[in-house]
C-alpha cells in the first residue's frame, strides 16, 4: 500500500486533486456507504475536502482538513474498498487494489478540467513573479517591477514551497489571539521574512516573530531590514538556541538548516513550549555518524558515503518518532527537489492528542537500540518520555 499512501500524500501535498471517488466494496453486501466521493471545498478560507459518502438511498457529507486527507483516504482504502480513481490537474490515476491489498495503479491522461479550488502548480505561487513584494526586492530576489532576477530563481521557489507549508498548517494554528513564533537559526531570514509578509500582510494575522541566531553581524542586518521594511513585529536576537529561555509561550517554532544537534535544541524549546506547529529542516547531521554501529549492517556503514546518507535518515526518522511520541504528529515531507539541495527533508509536526504511546516506545525503542543510538532529543526530553 506504500505507493498509494504516496501518491495520495502527493496529491494532498499539491492541492491538485479535483475529484476522487473511492468505489467496489471489499465485502459485497456489507451494510453501509457503496462508495465515496471526495472534492476540494473551501472552508474558513482554507482548502478543505468534502467526502460524500453513498448510502443506497441517501448521500452523508463529511468535511477534513487538506492535513487529513492522506490519513482519511488511506483508512477507506484500507478498511473498505478496492478501486479508485483520482482526476487530478496533471493525469487521472486508476487504483486497484487485489484481495492481499497489492495495489496497481495506472496513470491516464487527464479527463477533468481544475476548478477553482484545485492547484495548478505550473502556474500557482503564493508570492507571484510580476507582483513587486518588498522583502523579495530588499533581499534581492526581484527587481523593483517584481521580475525574479534568474539566480535566484532556486530561492524563489524555495520561498514558495515554504509558505505553502506554512500555508497547510494554518487550520492547526490559534485563531483567537496574536501568534508568536520562532525562528531558530534564522541566518540571513529569507524565510523569517517571508513567513512574515506571508501571515502579517496576505493573511492579516497578529504577530510576534522572534529570529534568533549566533551571528551577531547576520542579526544586525536582519534588524536593520526589518526596519526598512516596518516590519514592526519581527524582531532579530544573537543567541545559542539551548539558551533562549525569554518567551514562555509560543505557537510556531520553525528551525530551518540549522546545524546538527542545534535542530534538536530547537524541537526540546518547541515540545516544551506545547507549540501547535514545528516546521524543521535537520541539517549537517552528525551526531548520529558517531554512534550508529551494527553488525547486520556492516554492508551498507562501511562505507563513509552510505553511512553518512542512512545517519542523517536514521537521525529523523528517530526525531519523527520522538516527536509522536511527544504529543505530536510528525510527517516527514519532500521540501524542495533533490536535484537543488540534498538537504531538503522538512519535519512538520501539529500538536496532536490521540496516540498509542506504548506502541510508540517500543518501535522507538526497539530502533534505536538496533543502531546503538543515543540521540540528543531524547536525552534532552527524558523527564517527559517513558521510562526506559
Ligand atoms: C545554514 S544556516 C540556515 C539559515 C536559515 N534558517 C535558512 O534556512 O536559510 C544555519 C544557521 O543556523 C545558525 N545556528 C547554528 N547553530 C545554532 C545555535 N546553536 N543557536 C543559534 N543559531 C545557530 C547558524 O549561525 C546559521 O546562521
Amino acid at each position: 500500500m506504500e505507493s498509494l499512501r504516496n501518491l495520495v500524500h502527493q496529491l494532498a501535498e499539491e492541492g491538485t486533486l479535483i475529484s476522487a471517488t473511492l468505489s467496489q466494496r471489499r465485502k459485497a453486501g456489507d451494510a453501509g456507504y457503496t462508495k465515496v466521493v471526495i472534492k476540494p471545498v473551501e472552508l474558513k478560507k482554507s482548502l478543505h475536502y468534502q467526502l460524500a459518502y453513498h448510502y443506497a438511498n441517501k448521500v452523508k457529507h463529511e468535511n477534513v482538513a487538506a492535513s487529513l486527507l492522506e490519513e482519511k483516504m488511506m483508512k477507506l482504502f484500507e478498511d473498505t474498498f478496492r478501486q479508485g480513481l483520482f482526476c487530478t490537474v496533471q493525469a487521472d490515476y486508476q487504483v486497484l487494489i487485489s484481495k492481499k491489498y497489492k495495489v496497481s495503479i495506472l496513470k491516464k491522461s487527464p479527463s477533468k478540467k481544475p476548478g477553482p479550488l484545485t492547484h495548478n502548480r505550473q502556474k500557482r505561487y503564493i508570492l507571484e513573479e510580476g507582483t513587486p513584494v518588498p522583502f523579495l526586492v530588499e533581499l534581492g530576489i526581484m527587481n523593483p517591477d517584481g521580475k525574479v532576477f534568474a539566480k535566484k530563481y532556486d530561492k524563489f521557489r524555495q520561498i514558495n514551497r515554504f509558505l505553502e507549508m506554512v500555508e497547510d498548517v494554518i487550520p492547526h494554528l490559534p485563531e483567537d489571539r496574536p501568534l508568536t513564533i520562532v525562528d531558530f537559526g534564522c541566518g540571513k531570514s529569507y524565510l523569517t521574512f517571508a513567513l512574515y509578509h506571508y501571515l502579517s500582510v496576505q493573511q492579516h494575522r497578529e504577530l510576534n516573530i522572534v529570529g534568533l541566531d549566533l551571528k551577531a553581524d547576520v542579526i544586525e542586518h536582519c534588524g536593520t531590514l526589518a526596519r526598512n521594511l516596518r516590519y514592526d513585529q519581527l524582531r532579530f536576537l544573537v543567541g545559542d538556541i539551548a539558551d533562549y529561555d525569554e518567551l514562555s509561550q509560543v505557537d510556531m517554532v520553525v528551525t530551518l538548516h540549522a546545524c546538527d544537534t542545534a535542530t534538536d535544541a530547537a524541537l526540546e524549546k518547541a515540545v516544551r513550549w506545547g507549540a501547535s506547529v514545528i516546521l524543521s529542516v535537520p541539517c549537517c547531521q552528525h551526531e548520529l555518524f558517531n554512534q550508529v554501529h551494527s553488525p547486520v549492517l556492516e554492508p551498507l556503514l562501511s562505507h563513509g558515503i552510505l553511512k553518512e546518507r542512512f545517519s542523517a535518515l536514521a537521525t529523523d526518522a528517530l526525531r519523527a518518532k520522538l516527536l509522536d511520541l511527544l504529543g505530536y504528529k510528525t510527517q516527514l515531507l519532500e521540501f524542495i527537489d533533490m536535484e537543488h539541495t540534498p538537504k531538503n527533508i522538512l519535519i512538520r509536526a501539529v500538536k496532536s492528542s490521540a496516540a498509542d504511546k506504548d506502541r510508540l516506545w517500543q518501535e522507538y525503542a526497539a530502533f534505536r537500540d538496533f543502531l546503538h543510538a543515543d540521540p540528543y532529543l531524547e536525552r534532552a526530553c527524558r523527564d517527559l518520555l517513558p521510562s526506559s
